[in-house]
């Protein structure tokens, strides 16, 4: 590893951990995740909200286990961290702040099933989601869900080459996602441009805002040039298990994950058998370098 690299580990992994009163916190690795346990997500004391909070800006990705709760207080739960933002494209029936998660038996393909954040190629990106499993794959095994740490993706980068990307930007386009697919009718697919590099809007931690199922190119540099750089980053990700955690899910599973600084990938390694949950997803704000 190069020395920048190892620095930028060690400012993660040496930390002090923190200490809560109102709930227990458990790392996943060093540097991305956590399980919190002591808590009833349907009855949420403000000091245990208050803590919850403090934990999601530490560990980006939290995971709280043998939850039995209906979709109000799922979306109550949410609504502790901003506006409940509707499904996009609306879905044709029930809540239109609910995304159903569901793989049928035998699916060719998964929604989820490739490095992203969501909802980035949209003007004001999300600020979180929260998915609720209420039914894993036969067997007990497959459909675990990946998580990256980006702020660490950025930081472990030579100097030089922070120092570049830090007056780029990126295209992210929604067309990406629904290759394969139909679009529904009437849907305005979003594209939008954001700095390559973000801030975090609530520590200011600088963050690698990039994505390999919703950015398109750079529009400052050549499509070669565009082309190898994003490969280049898409693959820091995707080859650097050391940026990641695992969630092995349970029915009774609800994990909360940071759009802004986090991107995820569902695996799709259960054929043919089927798996559901519920999804709702936090208005986030606009993005800055
Ligand atoms: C997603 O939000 O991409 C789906 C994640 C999952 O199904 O685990």
């Amino acid at each position: 590893m190069e020395p920048y690299e190892l620095d930028a580990l060690e400012a993660v992994t040496t930390r002090r951990p923190r200490s809560y009163e109102h709930i227990f916190v458990t790392s996943l690795t060093p540097v991305i995740g956590a399980e919190v346990a002591g808590v009833d997500l349907s009855r949420l004391t403000d000091a245990q909200v208050a803590e919850i909070r403090t934990a999601f800006l530490d560990h980006h990705v939290l995971v709280f286990r043998d939850q039995e709760i209906t979709t109000e207080d799922h979306k109550r739960f949410a609504g502790h961290f901003g506006e409940l933002r509707p499904v996009n494209p609306p879905p044709p029936e029930g809540d239109p702040y609910v995304l159903e998660i569901r793989t049928s038996a035998a699916a060719g393909n998964v929604a989820g099933n490739a490095w992203h954040a969501d909802g980035t190629a949209d003007l004001e990106p999300s600020l979180g989601s929260m998915l609720y499993i209420t039914e894993t794959p036969e067997g007990g095994s497959g459909g675990d869900t990946l998580f990256a740490n980006m702020h660490l993706a950025y930081e472990m980068l030579s100097p030089a080459m922070r120092g570049f990307l830090d007056g780029l930007t990126a295209v992210h386009d929604g067309a990406q996602s629904f290759r394969g697919y139909t679009v529904p009718p009437h849907y305005e697919i979003p594209v939008n441009e954001h700095p390559l590099v973000v801030r975090h809007p609530e520590t200011g931690r600088p963050v690698l805002y990039v994505n390999q199922a919703y950015t398109s190119r750079v529009p400052q540099l050549s499509a070669d040039e565009s082309e190898a750089l994003l490969e280049m980053l898409f693959a820091l990700v995707a080859q650097r298990p050391l940026l990641t955690c695992r969630v092995r899910w349970a029915p009774g599973t609800l994990v909360f994950w940071d759009n802004r600084c986090v991107q995820h990938h569902a695996t799709y390694d259960y054929y043919p058998h089927t798996r559901h949950g519920r999804r709702v997803a936090i208005n986030g704000g606009p993005l800055k370098s």
